[in-house]
């Protein structure tokens, strides 16, 4: 028997994007990466969290879900969240196989909190999360104590809790925040001091967030230290909206912008932003209004105009930081003037899809001269036809190629776009808000089907 999560409809969409012009004040939803940490720390705190704005796109759902098999609860009430946690030793034995749908955070964080209970669990994805690396979550986990089994490598997963993991010192060889944070948790278990170190300037949301829950953390440079066995307090917390969400209306407002779009109340995370600095390298006019410094995590305005880009070399110390932003940055390399490189990114080919070859199937057959590395990609600029372009069952790849249809010069049709449910059930409602054209068929359950 399995348990958890997965997408429970096998109807396809599709949407159709037929130009437009894109302006006003956008808000998005609650930051996705943030959700799974606020929902997996509250499960482990002493009480019931209170969490306004938590994604309700299908991978957050998949951790709650996969929470309430280890014995969770939690409660909607509205747009407001109740996680009731039992302690750092509150979870239960599930009675089956968890499902991580295609969420890879889920799985990874999931192993961190998993490797140090009293009993075992199997983690299993679909089809897209089967394929996907775990050894690198394993293998510093291994080095604490944790019993993990990987198949071949990937998922299915077999951890075998062991309630006496050891604390030290864990250096990551992979620039992963997913993986940094499965060792965080795992650390809150570990008698003593651990000390976390992994490359890259990496999206520190959980090392933001662990105060909050009264469980403070040292931060030296790409170390952070952690303290354990932990006793979490229960937070009440807002979710800042999704930079990632607002990515591809960052990029639509470049190319097909009104005047000026402002995409509010978007988290600031510097491991996160770098397509900020990546579009006004290419020429865009982009300014960023920050709130007030907040709880934990900078949050503000993004004011955007339209702008003409040029094809730039994406900066290596650059591609950690916008590591889910490529799909989007392809969209205004396509859009540019001149030629767009990118190297050092080989982590694309290994996400949901392998964003590399699935973004330059769909560009080359829009027209647009791609060339692969296994590393990267370049891009060069020019006109972009209508037509008819799949996803590879990848959320970001839909979104993005949805923005195209702004500027092609026919109607654009991504199928396969159920997959956005992953990350962002209202893009296409924000989409039509903003002012896109969608033709009357972008509807869950046509007869068009995938590609
Ligand atoms: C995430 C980290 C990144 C990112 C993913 C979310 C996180 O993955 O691509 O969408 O929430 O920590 P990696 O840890 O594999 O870099």
């Amino acid at each position: 028997m399995s348990s958890g999560s997965q997408r429970h409809t096998d109807d396809t969409g599709c949407l159709t994007v037929a130009g437009g012009q894109i302006g006003g004040d956008l808000y998005f939803p609650g930051d996705k990466s943030i959700s799974h940490r606020v929902a997996m720390l509250a499960a482990i705190a002493s009480g019931t969290s209170t969490i306004r704005g938590y994604s309700e796109g299908e991978d957050c759902l998949a951790t709650l879900a996969a929470l309430n098999c280890f014995g969770v609860e939690y409660a909607w009430n509205r747009d407001i969240l109740s996680i009731t946690g039992n302690g750092l030793d509150g979870l239960r034995e599930p009675a089956g196989a968890i499902h991580c749908g295609n969420s890879g955070t889920t799985m990874r964080l999931l192993c961190g909190l998993l490797a140090a209970q009293e009993f075992s669990s199997t983690l299993i994805g679909d089809k897209s999360l089967s394929g996907r690396p775990m050894e690198r979550v394993a293998v510093p986990l291994r080095q604490m104590g944790a019993e993990i089994t990987t198949s071949n490598g990937c998922p299915p997963l077999r951890i075998d809790g062991n309630p006496g993991l050891g604390a030290g010192r864990i250096e990551i060889e992979v620039a992963s925040a997913q993986v940094k944070t499965a060792v965080i948790l795992a650390a809150l278990y570990a008698d003593g001091e651990s000390s976390i170190t992994a490359p890259g300037l990496l999206r520190d949301h959980s090392e933001r967030m662990l105060p909050l829950f009264d469980c403070p953390v040292q931060i030296e440079g790409p170390t952070t230290l952690v303290s354990g066995p932990a006793k979490l307090q229960p937070v009440e917390f807002t979710v800042p909206g999704d930079f990632s969400a607002a990515a591809f209306f960052m990029v639509a407002a470049c190319l097909a912008g009104k005047g000026v779009t402002r995409l509010m109340d978007v988290g600031l995370n510097p491991g996160r932003t770098a397509l900020i600095s990546l579009l006004q390298n290419m020429g865009a006019r982009i300014e960023v209004a920050q709130h007030p410094v907040g709880d934990a995590e900078p949050i503000g305005e993004i004011h955007i105009w339209p702008s003409a880009l040029t094809g730039i070399e994406v900066p290596a110390e650059l591609v950690v930081p916008a590591i889910d932003e490529f799909p989007a940055l392809c969209i205004a390399a396509a859009c540019a003037q001149g030629e767009t490189t990118i190297r050092g990114a080989a982590e694309l080919r290994i996400k949901e899809s392998d964003r590399i070859e699935a973004m330059a199937v769909a560009l080359r057959s829009l027209g647009v001269f791609v060339e692969t590395r296994p590393d990267g990609m370049n891009i060069r600029g020019g006109e972009i036809n209508g037509g008819r372009v799949a996803c590879a069952g990848d959320h970001r790849i839909a979104m993005a190629l949805s923005i195209l249809g702004l500027v092609a010069k026919g109607p654009l049709t991504v199928t396969g776009t159920e997959c956005i449910q992953t990350s962002f059930p209202g893009f296409r409602n924000l989409l039509v808000q903003a002012g896109a054209n969608i033709a009357a068929n972008s509807e869950k359950g046509t007869p068009y089907g995938d590609q």
